[in-house]
Formats: structure tokens, C-alpha cells, sequence
């Protein structure tokens, strides 16, 4: 694939510069490149606005401080970027991409002194999960949690969640439940939430998952309608024998996943919860393109 054919991508701001994608060079010395010193983000736009963008934010800043970076742009400044993507595809439904790595440096595994990083960003059309998939949910196989001990920085080195994917995808499935010691984390690229009598359960923050943005949307709109929600440890008997499952991400929402290694989920479909928490996330959504939420 060559830059120019880059999902349908209009321009890419590139430490300081708006270009074209084929424009957007960066050196092969890039430490982000060699060590995949570096952190991101994935932000969607809903309505051509930021979606909980003050969240991102914050979990971008907690990324950087815990890999010794300081965040090249203040909040207003990011913001001011973001908008001008935005702008340049044209709003509508995007996700934006941002990445800083430390910068380029000849290949040393210590941080060189005074560095500048590389600050990059793009957006692209969101593509939704096809509607089959909402109405008929997807597949999914547990896999051992083979990743490092902070799945809480949000960092680029992704070789563990690319190779546990694609063993989900190989065994037809659309992602990996990882487990550790006998507790579910997370996604190879998601949250996990379980249902089980009525009750969602969800892995507690920590060092072994990512902070999802949407997994705290949907636990704080369960609690505001009354909806039991236990950040727990969620272990392998309890996801086997529960009533639903979804996985949640800023880019595929909240997905049920209705067979886990070739067995049914409860009912083998979609369940009634889902059903329920989909319709106030998108009440909740609505009302964030409205400017009702922020
Ligand atoms: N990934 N856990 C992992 C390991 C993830 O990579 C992601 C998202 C999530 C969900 O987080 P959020 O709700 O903030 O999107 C959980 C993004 C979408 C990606 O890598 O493309």
C-alpha cells in the first residue's frame, strides 16, 4: 500500500506541519521506529466533535509521565490540532490516531539527553462494526496473556496484542480474551465486561489493563441508571459460565461477543443487557453531538 492510498486520509499533522500522507517522513532512526519507544492514542469523533476528549488527554499525559516524557503540547494546543484534522476530513464520523515517541537518536537503549519528540496524527473515516455483527455477535478465543506487567501505558509496542489478534483471526474468531493467572484482563485490543445475573462485571484498573475510555463510559452510565456494576476480577469459570459478554474499545463501541472458543455465550445471542446499555450509549452519544455532553 502506498501513503498516498492510506484510508482515504486527507492530511497527517507531523511535528508541527500539516501534509499529505506521502509527504510525512520520519527518520529511520526514529526511536519509535527501533524500540517502539512511544506512546498513542485512538480518539473517535462522533458529529465531527471529540468524544471524551479530556479523558484521552488525561490517559495520554498518565502514558507519557510513566514513560519519562513530558507532553510535547499543552491540552488546548492538541485540541487546536485535533480540530483541524477534523476539519481537513471533513467531521462527520472519524477516529483520530496520535503517537509521540521519544524521538530520534542513534540506537542506544538509554534515553539520550535532550531529545525532541515526534509528534504525529492523523484522522480517518470510522468504520463501524457491520450491522450483522451487532445483531448476531462475534466470536472469540481465550489466549494467555502474554504481554508485559504495564498494559496500563498506552504504548506503540503492540507486537503481543498484534500476535494474539491475529491468532483470534486465524481461528476465525474477531478477537483474543486474555487471561492471567486465571483472570481475565482484557482484549487484544479491548476492554472485557461480563454479565451475570443481572450484575456487569469488569476487570479493576491496574497494571494489567488498559484504562479503557469507553469501559469507564459504560460503567458510569450503569451506575446512573441503577445498573449493578462490580469492577472485579473477572476469572475464566465466571466468563464461561456468564450470561453475556461484550468487549468495548472507542472504535467498536460496545460489541457482544457471543461465542467464546467455539461455545456459546448464554443464549448463543446477543443478550437483553446489551441491548440495553447500547441504547443508552447511544442516547448518551446523541446527546454529545448535540453538545448536551461532553
Ligand atoms: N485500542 N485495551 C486495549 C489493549 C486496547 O488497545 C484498547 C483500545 C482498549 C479500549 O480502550 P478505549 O475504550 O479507550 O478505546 C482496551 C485502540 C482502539 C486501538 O489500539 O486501536
Amino acid at each position: 500500500m502506498t501513503d498516498g492510498s492510506m484510508n482515504g486520509i486527507r492530511q497527517v499533522y507531523l511535528n508541527g506541519a500539516f501534509l499529505p500522507p506521502a509527504e510525512a517522513r520520519v527518520s529511520a532512526f526514529d526511536r519509535g521506529f527501533v524500540f517502539g519507544d512511544g506512546v498513542y492514542e485512538v480518539i473517535p469523533v462522533f458529529g465531527g466533535r471529540l468524544f471524551r476528549l479530556p479523558h484521552h488527554l488525561t490517559r495520554l499525559g498518565n502514558s507519557l509521565r510513566e514513560i519519562r516524557m513530558t507532553n510535547p503540547l499543552p491540552a488546548d494546543e492538541w485540541r487546536r490540532v485535533f480540530e483541524r484534522l477534523v476539519e481537513i476530513q471533513g467531521g462527520g464520523e472519524l477516529s483520530i490516531y496520535l503517537q509521540v515517541t521519544r524521538g530520534v537518536a542513534p540506537r542506544d537503549h538509554a534515553f539520550p539527553p535532550n531529545i525532541t519528540p515526534t509528534v504525529f496524527a492523523y484522522a480517518q473515516p470510522l468504520k463501524y462494526s457491520p450491522p450483522e455483527e451487532l445483531a448476531q455477535g462475534v466470536a472469540a478465543v481465550t489466549a494467555a496473556d502474554i504481554r508485559w506487567q504495564r498494559c496500563d501505558i498506552k504504548a506503540i509496542a503492540l507486537l503481543a496484542n498484534a500476535l494474539l489478534r491475529q491468532q483470534a483471526i486465524d481461528q476465525g474468531a474477531a478477537e483474543a480474551i486474555l487471561v492471567r493467572d486465571g483472570v481475565v484482563t482484557e482484549g487484544a485490543a479491548s476492554n472485557i465486561f461480563v454479565v451475570k445475573s443481572g450484575r456487569l462485571v469488569t476487570a479493576p484498573k491496574g497494571p494489567f489493563i488498559l484504562p479503557g475510555i469507553t469501559r469507564d463510559l459504560v460503567v458510569e452510565i450503569a451506575r446512573a441508571n441503577s445498573i449493578a456494576c462490580d469492577e472485579l476480577p473477572v476469572k475464566i469459570e465466571m466468563l464461561r459460565s456468564a450470561d453475556e459478554v461484550w468487549l468495548t474499545s472507542s472504535t467498536k463501541e460496545i460489541l457482544p461477543i457471543t461465542r467464546i472458543d467455539g461455545q456459546p455465550v448464554g443464549s448463543g445471542k446477543p443478550g437483553p443487557m446489551h441491548a440495553r446499555m447500547f441504547a443508552l450509549y447511544k442516547e448518551y452519544k446523541q446527546a454529545f453531538i448535540q453538545g448536551k455532553a461532553d
